[in-house]
This record gives C-alpha cells, structure tokens and sequence, in this order.
C-alpha cells in the first residue's frame, strides 16, 4: 500500500475531511492527520478531544472492496495492534487491549479508534480508520481523569523520559496498519494477529458485563477469536460476543 500523508494544523475531524476528500478520488492509503480537531467524533455518538498539538489525530482511507461488508469491523481490530506494535516499538512501553479496541498503557486508556464505512448495493464502498492518540497531554477532561493517560506521562510514571513528535507516532501507526492489512486481505481473518491481540487483552480471564441489547447479562472473558467476535463464559455457556452489536464494561471499573 502506498501511504500518503496530507496534515492540516486544524480541522473539525480528520474523519470527516478524509469523507470530503472521498469525492475528489483519493486514493487507498491516503492518510489525513491534524494538530487540533474541533469536532472531533467518538464512538457511540461522543466526542473526542484533540487538543492543539498534544496529540495525534489521523485517519486513513481504504476501498476494500472485495471484503465481506460484515468482516468489515476487524479492520478496528487490525488498527488496534497497529497503535499497540507503535507505541511498543516507540516507547519500550507495555500496552494493553480492552476488548474490541481499546489501548491501554498502565491501565488507562490511551488511544481510541473510530471506524466508519459506506456500502452500496450490499458492498464495501469506502471505509475511513480514524485514530486517536494521547501523545503529549497532560490534564484531561474532569471526567476522563482517571481513566485517561498519555505517552508522555505513562513514560514519566515509569521514571524514564522520551520525546517522540506526534508526525512520527502517526507514521509508525499506519506503516504497521499497512503490513497487517495486507495480510488481512488475503484471509479476511485475524488469524495472523491473534496471538498478539490476545497477550494484550485486558479483559482476558476477567469479568465483564456485556451490555447486550436483549438483556445485560455477566461473563467470564475469555479469549478474541479470528472472527474479531469475544468468547466469554456465562456461568459453563460459551458465547461469542459481536463488538458491533454488544459492548462490554469491567465489573469493577472502566477494566
Ligand atoms: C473512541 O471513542 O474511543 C474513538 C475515538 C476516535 C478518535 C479519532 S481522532 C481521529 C479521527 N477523527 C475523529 O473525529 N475521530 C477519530
């Protein structure tokens, strides 16, 4: 994949210009960042702050077109690692993956992933990854404050010190997105990351509370499988959770 970087120091939300840009026939791999979003979007309808210059605000574009529509989520899954293998590789710092695609590093989060695409006639049109990092910040929203973190202060926490620019921290995430997804479109499985993923998976071994929309029920977690969907263990049942139609919460807490 041929990746292009294009950067704006302001914008309201790189996933909404990178949708501008559709129409003008970018191309795969085009990747649109920016220092500050003014209306940066979340998942489940929140916003996502992006204050000026602290971190990173980057979204990719990709036409998937011969991915199944419903296989379409794992790509959240792919970027998940990718951001994960980044800061690792960066930083020499521990991450952790809420299930579907939380990074964590020292328990808090640091990173989110907003996936968004359009199908036509029962297929894939375009799809937009948009992320998210904490790089630089320092104080975050009240009710964020103990659930939040950033590079630079988990670095701090760990006695160490380290300055990455947030432009090398964006490319160092979609050059690793771009080999994962390569293998991905072979498969159209995550067989390939699996191991990686479920290393990291916080959840793993845990209680959560899967807030089914059928009724909320508890669970032990147990592994991500190829599929992307989560295997939890409702008192000696298996079920498979879908990340698109159920979310889960830690017991005692944001984990
Ligand atoms: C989440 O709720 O955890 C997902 C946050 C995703 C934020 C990123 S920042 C770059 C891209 N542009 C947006 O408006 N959102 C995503």
């Amino acid at each position: 994949m041929n990746i292009t970087h294009i950067y704006y120091d302001e914008i309201d939300s790189t996933n909404n210009e990178i949708k501008r840009q559709i129409k003008n026939n970018i191309a795969e791999g085009t990747v649109i960042s920016a220092g500050c979003q003014t209306a940066g979007r979340g998942r489940s309808g929140h916003d996502w702050v992006s204050p000026k210059g602290v971190s990173v605000a980057t979204s990719m574009v990709l036409y998937p077109n011969s991915v199944k529509m419903e296989h379409v989520p794992r790509l959240t899954l792919l970027a998940a690692v990718a951001v994960a293998k980044a800061i690792e590789s960066l930083y020499d710092l521990k991450t952790e993956i809420k299930w579907p695609n939380d990074i964590l590093v020292h328990k808090k989060k640091i990173c989110g992933i907003l996936t968004e695409m359009e199908a036509e006639k029962g297929a894939v049109k375009y799809v937009v990854v948009g992320i998210g990092v904490n790089v630089h910040n320092r104080e975050f929203e009240k009710e964020l404050s103990d659930k939040a973190t950033s590079l630079d202060l988990a670095i701090e926490e760990e006695g160490r010190s380290s300055y990455t620019h947030c432009k090398d921290v964006t490319k160092e995430i979609w050059d690793e997105f771009a080999k994962v997804y390569e293998s991905f479109l072979q498969t159209e499985d995550l067989t390939e990351i699996l191991s990686f993923y479920n290393e990291r998976l916080v959840n793993k071994n845990k209680e959560v509370r899967v807030l089914d929309p059928l009724g909320a029920y508890e669970a032990i977690a147990i592994e991500m499988l190829s599929t992307g969907e989560l295997l939890v263990d409702k008192c000696g049942e298996k079920k498979k959770i879908d990340s698109g139609e159920v979310s889960v919460r830690g017991i005692y807490g944001y984990v």
